[in-house]
């Protein structure tokens, strides 16, 4: 994001009439610093490519617990990307709930608090006429919260069905080209594609909390991770994917919801798909989502190949519709 701002700090001027400096930057472990005149971006992504510090002696104290250092930051917009917390999504909610208090717009590409805290924080922003954005939680940069937002007014969502998870959509891709289960993770990693703990990866657990996402966002109906059915990749061995694509069969880790009357069934699953299935030929980190509707039959987005970059773009994206003076 860091990047990506600097890169287009013009664009956003000329185009956007947005001018912006970064005010802190707060981590777990690389220091926190705040500069109210603006910080030097440049000189913080050398220190952290460099695993330094982003602290150094003429810093002034910033402080370390979360809150209070967002208190202190006084910027107009808060972007929380610590790692998800599946349970409880702290501590980014606490961090989110801080900055709608002190009147910033609060973004970010953490499903946790989609999935723990969506109606407390929007309504929250409502409230105060700011805006809770999160389109990188699920898909990236894709647009898929404002696509149904902005573009599909008054359309009802009935059911969806994709591959929600980079890492294991890679791993089987790897696995159908000769990779065991284990040099594929390992390879995942390497990409710096798996979460932090790859388990919740594998296991569909982050599939499952990007469902619940939807389901709460774009059904309307909120919804935990636990009441997602789920099965993870971690039965499937490497021989038998080898053996399936010689069938002309793929294994995908399948991501489906449905309205049934007042409920809503959901279901995170490896199934074999052929090649009639629009999933089949969704490989490596990409993703994909097919969305059915009381209006629209049928409705897919695929993202080829996403990573970092492009869940930064879905940050910038959020960053322009919160504050854009004008587009
Ligand atoms: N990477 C992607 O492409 C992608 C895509 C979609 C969504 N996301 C979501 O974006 C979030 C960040 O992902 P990432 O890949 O950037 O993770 P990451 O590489 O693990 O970075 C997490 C950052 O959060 C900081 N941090 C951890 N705990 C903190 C705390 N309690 N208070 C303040 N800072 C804390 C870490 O600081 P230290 O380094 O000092 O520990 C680090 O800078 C996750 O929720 C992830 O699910 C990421």
């Amino acid at each position: 994001l860091a990047r990506l701002l600097t890169e287009k700090r013009e664009e956003l001027a000329s185009s956007h009439g947005l001018q912006w400096r970064v005010t802190g930057i707060h981590t777990r472990r690389h220091g926190s610093i705040i500069d109210p005149e603006g910080i030097d971006l440049a000189l913080a992504l050398r220190r952290m490519d460099g695993g330094q510090s982003l602290e150094s002696p003429s810093s002034a104290a910033a402080p370390a617990d979360g809150p209070a250092f967002i208190r202190a930051c006084k910027g107009d917009v808060l972007f929380e990307n610590t790692p998800v917390n599946y349970e409880s999504g702290q501590p980014a909610v606490d961090h989110l709930r801080t900055a709608l208090q002190c009147d910033m717009h609060a973004i970010t590409a953490n499903k946790g608090p989609v999935v723990h805290a969506y109606v407390e924080l929007s309504q929250l922003a409502a409230r105060r006429n700011l805006r809770f954005l999160f389109e990188s939680a699920v898909m990236d940069g894709a647009p898929i919260f404002s696509l149904w937002r902005e573009t599909l007014p008054a359309a009802v969502l009935q059911s969806f069905r994709g591959i929600l998870n980079s890492t294991t959509n890679l791993m089987l891709t790897l696995m159908e080209s000769g990779d065991s289960f284990e040099q594929a993770i390992a390879r995942a990693q390497a990409l710096g594609i798996a979460e932090t703990d790859p388990g919740g990866d594998i296991s569909g657990m982050d599939s499952a909390v990007k469902v619940a996402a939807l389901v709460t966002v774009l059904m309307g109906f909120p919804f935990k991770p636990h009441q997602v059915e789920r099965m993870g990749i971690e039965s499937i061995p490497a021989e038998e994917v080898r053996s399936a694509l010689g069938r002309g069969r793929r294994w995908k880790l399948i991501c489906q919801a449905q309205r049934a009357g007042s409920e809503v069934t959901a279901f995170v699953r490896p199934e074999q798909v052929d090649v009639s299935d629009p999933l089949y030929s969704v490989m490596g980190t990409s993703s994909a989502v097919t969305f059915h509707s009381d209006v629209l039959e049928s409705l897919t987005l695929v993202e080829g190949n996403p990573g970092p970059d492009t869940t930064a773009y879905g940050l910038l994206a959020d960053l322009l519709r919160a504050v854009a003076l004008r587009g």
